[in-house]
């Protein structure tokens, strides 16, 4: 008997892991078109260390040698040499990005991912990676784990406050957010995101409730029924069912209003619904503002689903140059230039689910938009800056994964998420959608069609355990689960929870003036008050108005009951299945 097989847990089902990432460490090497070192030579390994070393210290002696030459400049990359080229008339242009849910280890995952399954030496780097800031302390005032609520207030008032609030401080009354400060002042404003646009993220910016999960006001205060009047110009993103009337199919509402019909007329609205409707906007040249386009019932599908259904859904960065182009041509003859939210809104549900391979997309498209931004603030003629961040960490990523009763391997498998077509959330709905219209099916012809059409045909696992398909098949309900879980362990991609965690999040920027104060490790809140001081807007001037204004009902009693709200957490796949 190989003495390395010897199963620990020697009544459990369980894969030869050593086989398995044996092969995975080949599919690795095939995608990077690299050869593999062989384990039998033990002079190659030896010679190969001994190069490592000299490569090492070779590389210090460069390092030391370039930093002397270098000691004004930390090693970041230069501002960009804008400020000076363009008009110093005062006119900005600020976009703030925000990666809900992404920490550290989904830059390295997506890093390597990309390294690997497109044959990129090793040095090769994201255009976030070229960005690299500092970081961000993320706790709330109620928590050391954040929820995107709490995380949202510290961006948009500048202030921490408790999870599930929006824009509310900690003693329930309102805050003045950058974004209504800027539009008071004379900017144009958006608000661009993969989720609903009444999620706590882009709430915060434009609406005042005591929980993220009062969509429904959150819709109408974000058309302009609040005591500000309408602050936002635009907004693209998905959420459509909390603006339609309950009596209408696809409505999420309590209440038969119909908030597209008051945006479009009572405060003037373009309102568009579809693919057709996007494309109409010729990607920002054919908009006139205020436009409200709502591609999705919910939420935009994953990057990874989406790709196949770009006919329907627009991306994140097909939305976000359209925003961008279209704001530039409404602000071109004003003093005032704009302000704009991205989000890529889904990293956080792909964290959640503990799904890599979806993350690892969404991640490559946040990527590709921070660079177009980048692009297009280069080539503005108006000063512009950009700041990206996350609110925090989703699932606990690491890159690691020790398995029960086996010892550390150190390595990951970027060649596994390569292989995944599709998200399990995708794959969870096509499961549910066959047991519907398959009623006759027996369980074996289940079994049979989940093992082939689903695991092998879209995820590509070809070594699935009798376990892992019947818990697919006998509990639908946690497939998502389960499926992102059998994507996990194959690629050494390891979780910690399906909630939120602790960790200090990534700061990103453009560079340019008055950047040099968020550098380093900062609270979330710098980053807000950043925000408000590159516009120079009056943010307190709206919180004395909000409070003077605004009639809320009675504030919760216990501030302990809305910690215990934060409802994303009841949903049944986020439990962990017995598997
Ligand atoms: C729809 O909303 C109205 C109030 O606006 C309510 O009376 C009615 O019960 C709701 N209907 C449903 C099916 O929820
Ligand atoms: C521009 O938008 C209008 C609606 O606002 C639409 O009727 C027209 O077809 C669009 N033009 C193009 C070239 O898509
Ligand atoms: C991925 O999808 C493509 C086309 O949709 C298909 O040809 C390919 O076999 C799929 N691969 C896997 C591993 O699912
Ligand atoms: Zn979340």
């Amino acid at each position: 008997m190989h003495p390395e097989r010897t199963p620990l847990l020697a009544d459990a089902p369980r894969r030869d892991s050593r086989e398995s990432d044996r092969r995975a460490e080949e599919e690795d090497a095939a995608l990077h078109n690299t050869p593999l070192p062989t384990r039998t030579s033990r002079a190659r390994e030896i010679a190969l260390f001994t190069w490592a070393l000299l490569a090492t210290a070779a590389v210090i002696v460069l390092a030391v040698v370039v930093q002397h030459g270098r000691t004004t400049n930390p090693g970041y990359p230069a501002p960009p040499p804008q400020a000076a080229s363009k008009k110093s008339n005062g006119k900005k242009n600020l976009v703030f990005m925000v990666s809900d849910g992404m920490g550290p280890a989904s830059l390295s995952l997506t890093r390597s991912f990309r390294q690997v399954t497109e044959g990129l030496p090793i040095g090769d780097t994201l255009t976030l990676d070229k960005h690299f800031w500092g970081s961000s302390r993320t706790r709330s005032s109620s928590s050391f784990v954040t929820d995107s609520a709490a995380g949202a207030t510290a961006f948009s008032c500048g202030k921490k406050s408790y999870n599930t609030a929006i824009s509310m401080l900690p003693d329930f009354t309102p805050c003045g957010t950058v974004l209504e400060a800027a539009k008071r002042a004379g900017y144009a404003t958006g608000l661009v995101v993969t989720t609903d646009i009444t999620d706590a993220t882009p709430a915060c910016f434009a609406s005042h409730v005591y929980y993220r999960s009062q969509g429904d006001e959150i819709a109408l205060q974000e058309v302009g029924e609040g005591v500000l009047g309408r602050t936002v110009d635009l907004m693209l993103g998905g959420g459509r069912c909390h603006f339609l009337p309950n009596t209408t199919a696809g409505s999420c509402r309590f209440d038969d209003v119909d908030v597209t019909a008051i945006a479009q007329e009572k405060h003037g609205f373009t309102y568009v619904d579809d693919r057709a409707g996007f494309d109409a906007l010729a990607l920002g040249k054919n908009v006139s503002l205020p436009v409200l386009g709502l591609f999705a019932t919910a939420d935009v599908p994953f990057e990874i689903d989406r790709r196949n259904m770009a006919n329907v859904y627009p991306s994140l960065s097909e939305m976000a140059l359209t925003a961008l182009t279209a704001l530039e041509e409404a602000t071109k003859d004003s003093d005032k230039g704009f302000f704009i939210m991205i989000e890529g809104s889904r990293i956080d549900h792909a964290g959640h689910v503990n799904d890599p391979a979806a993350q690892v997309r969404e991640v490559l498209e946040y990527d590709k938009t921070f660079k177009l931004v980048l692009d297009f603030l280069a080539k503005s003629d108006t000063e512009g800056v950009l700041v990206a961040t996350s609110d925090h960490e989703t699932g606990g990523l690491a890159l690691a994964l020790q398995a029960p009763g086996e010892l550390p391997v150190y390595n990951w498998h970027p060649s596994v998420l390569a292989k995944a077509n599709a998200s399990s959330e995708y794959l969870a709905h096509l499961l549910l959608e066959r047991i519907t219209t398959h009623q006759g099916d027996t369980e074996d012809e289940l079994r049979h069609w989940i093992k082939t059409d689903l695991v092998r045909g879209y995820l590509g696992i070809h070594d699935a355990l009798e376990v892992e398909i019947n818990a697919l098949a006998s509990n639908p309900a946690a497939a998502i689960h389960t499926f992102a879980r059998m994507v996990s362990l194959r690629a050494r991609i390891g979780w910690s929870t399906h909630g939120h965690s602790a960790v200090d999040v990534n700061v990103y920027s453009s560079g340019g003036p008055g950047t040099e104060r968020i550098r380093g490790n900062v609270e979330n809140t710098e980053v807000g008050g950043f925000l408000r001081d590159y516009l120079k807007v009056d943010v307190d001037a709206i919180t004395k108005e909000l409070r003077q204004k605004m009639k809320l009902g009675e504030p919760p009693l216990v501030a302990e009951e809305i910690a215990a709200a934060d409802f994303g957490h009841s949903l049944e796949w986020m439990m962990e299945p017995s598997l």
